[in-house]
Order: C-alpha cells, then sequence, then structure tokens
C-alpha cells in the first residue's frame, strides 16, 4: 500500500487527527505500545491526549512507550534530553506509571549494551502498535541520518552538522548540541504495526517529496517508509507543498 498523506489547513488539525489515531488504538487495546517522537511536531498531539486524558476520555494505566532516540552522552535530568522532554510534555500530565515509559538511556557507559538492551525490550514487549515520527529537513526520521545503508536495530549514531545546526535551538549554544545519538534503526522502526508521521511547515516541503515520490535510498531514511504497509504522513500545504499529487 503506497503512503497515504493527509493535507491539513493548520497544526492543530494535523494534532487532533493524530490524537483520534492514537485514542482508537488505546480504545482497542487498552495495553498498547506506543512508539514516541520528541521534537516540535508531535507536541500538539502531545498536548491533545494530556487534554484527553483530563476529559476522562483516556486512560495510559496499562499503557507502554518506546521513544525512538535520545542524545549521547546526556544526563535524563539535563532539560534537553529527550527523557525529559517526555516527562515534561506528557508522561508527568498522564496517568501512565513512568516505569513504563522506555527512553534509551543517554548516560550509560556502555552504549553497545544499552542499544542492545533496548531491541530486547521492545521484542518483548511484544511491538510497537502505532510510531509516532516527525521528519529532519534532511529526511533523517529518529537520528537515523542520510547514510549508506539503512540501518537495521538501535545503534549509534554521529549526528550531521546540519540536525546539529538544527537542533542547537534548543540549547544554549551550537557547541553544547551532543554529537552523538542512540536511536531506533530503520528496521525497528518498520517493525511497527501501524506508522504515523507528522510533518509541518516548509522546512519539511524537500523531506516529504524525497520520501513520497523520491527514489528509495538511504540517503532519504524517511523513503524506506514506502516499505511498510500501513503509513499515514499527517502534513500542512506548506510541508506538502512539493508533492506532484
Ligand atoms: C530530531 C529528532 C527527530 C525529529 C526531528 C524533527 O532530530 N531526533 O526524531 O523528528 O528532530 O524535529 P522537529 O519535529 O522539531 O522538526
Amino acid at each position: 500500500m503506497p503512503i497515504q498523506v493527509k493535507i491539513f489547513d493548520t497544526y492543530e488539525q494535523i494534532s487532533q487527527t493524530a490524537a483520534d489515531l492514537v485514542s482508537e488504538v488505546i480504545h482497542q487495546k487498552p495495553a498498547c505500545v506506543l512508539g514516541l517522537a520528541t521534537g516540535s511536531s508531535p507536541l500538539g498531539l502531545y498536548r491533545e491526549l494530556v487534554r484527553r486524558y483530563e476529559k476522562k476520555e483516556l486512560d495510559f494505566s496499562l499503557v507502554h512507550t518506546f521513544n525512538l532516540d535520545e542524545y549521547f552522552p546526556i544526563d535524563p535530568d539535563n532539560p534537553q534530553s529527550y527523557r525529559y522532554f517526555m516527562n515534561q510534555n506528557l508522561f508527568k500530565h498522564i496517568n501512565i506509571p513512568l516505569e513504563n515509559t522506555h527512553v534509551p538511556h543517554g548516560n550509560d557507559e556502555d552504549i553497545e549494551a544499552v542499544c542492545q538492551n533496548y531491541e530486547k525490550m521492545l521484542a518483548r514487549s511484544g511491538g510497537v502498535d502505532i510510531q509516532i515520527l516527525g521528519i529532519g529537513g534532511n529526511g533523517h526520521i529518529a537520528f537515523n541520518e542520510p547514510a549508506e545503508a539503512f540501518a537495521d536495530q538501535t545503534h549509534q549514531v554521529d549526528l550531521e552538522e546540519s540536525t546539529i545546526k538544527a537542533n542547537s535551538r534548543f540549547f544554549a549554544s551550537e557547541a553544547e548540541v551532543p554529537r552523538k545519538a542512540i536511536t531506533m534503526g530503520i528496521g525497528s522502526i518498520m517493525k511497527a504495526k501501524k506508522i504515523l508521521l507528522i510533518a509541518n511547515g516548509a522546512v519539511k516541503a524537500k523531506a516529504i517529496q524525497a520520501c513520497v515520490e523520491g527514489p528509495i535510498s538511504p540517503a532519504c531514511p524517511a523513503s524506506a517508509l514506502r516499505f511498510h504497509p500501513d503509513v499515514t504522513i499527517l502534513a500542512d500545504r506548506e510541508a506538502a507543498k512539493l508533492l506532484s499529487r
């Protein structure tokens, strides 16, 4: 099945639709596994999930979550860490037991062991029911940067200069952005039953075009999603403006 692209006028509509799809999974399977992303793209979705939880429309008590990636090295209580981001923007506002939430450990000495252990935990969880993704301006998903080959499993990466620059907006200076990260591989992401990619703004237009219509190539890691049977992109007009159809 080709990637479905749904185009919206506003970011608010994207977030509502993403929340509808995630809510549907939680309602159908209260002990589901959510694959979560950081960055600005899913923030509206998280706000909406919190709102629905507060209105008692959602119960997260049995839900498990796995995040895509984390900087390395970084402490979990560093405000720039993805663990901190998730706690602040979602976990502390809903009734999910914190031990059900997983973010790769950015402060462990044995980075190889962290990666292997993460894959094991993912496998033991029964697999991700719905995976939320953002996309980097260079077509990266999670921290899978453009490369010679698609990475399979959770692994460590050297961040690209463009990613360090793009993400420096969250740090006091560019020098403070960690140069490495731990990320789920394209193979681990592709195991999710359903994938939802959120893209808004003109800075994402090239990446969305390459992902949907360019060659399937590790030069655009997101293009691998075309091998997955159930991917929906929720985009605004700006992010979708280079698509030919
Ligand atoms: C980071 C994250 C990605 C995210 C991307 C886009 O590099 N590792 O998971 O999708 O940035 O971020 P944003 O949504 O802020 O544009």
